[in-house]
């Protein structure tokens, strides 16, 4: 379930251009020169789907996060669904606890999948700074015996 809970939040990416946020003098980073004053948006998203990080990061795969083992393997590089740093989401610990308990629920109790004919488009729907689930559409539910 951490491995899943973990790949939801790399593959979603949430909230996939950050919080803006502005630089309050000229900063030098690599071979630019951010300017005092600009707005600031971490693309979240962008890490999350390079492959330096990732193996193949289009496809949606929790066992990427899972040793040969099958114990959870907390990645060290490329995963910020939180953000970082000092204005890093105050939230993450209950989020996350949230997820962990609801999605376990959800998964005891039910099993989903795509209609018959139909696929499910996990792909997210872009609105400003969110990428939101595609609510949408019609998922199978299932009481789980
Ligand atoms: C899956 C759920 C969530 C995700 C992916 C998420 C993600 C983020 C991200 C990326 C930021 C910006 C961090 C930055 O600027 O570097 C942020 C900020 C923030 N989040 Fe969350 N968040 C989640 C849930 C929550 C919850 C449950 C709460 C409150 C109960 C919360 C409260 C906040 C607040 C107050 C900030 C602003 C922090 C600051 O600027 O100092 N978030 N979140």
């Amino acid at each position: 379930m951490e491995a899943f809970v973990t790949e939801v939040l790399r593959f979603s990416s949430l909230v996939a251009n950050g919080v803006p946020h502005t630089v309050l003098e000229d900063v030098k980073l690599r071979d630019y020169i951010i300017p005092k004053d600009s707005v600031i948006f971490t693309t979240t998203e962008a890490i999350h789907s390079d492959p330096s990080y990732f193996e193949s990061p289009e496809e949606f795969r929790p066992e990427r996060f899972l040793t040969a083992e099958g114990k959870f393997n907390t990645p060290r590089e490329g995963l910020f669904p939180f953000g970082i740093g000092k204005r890093q989401c105050i939230g993450e610990s209950l989020a996350r606890m949230e997820l962990f308990i609801f999605l376990t629920t959800l998964a005891q109790n039910f099993s989903f999948s795509s209609p018959p004919g139909k696929k499910i488009d996990i792909s997210p729907d872009e609105i400003p700074i969110i990428n939101k689930p595609r609510v949408e559409q019609d998922i199978m539910i299932t009481i789980r015996k």
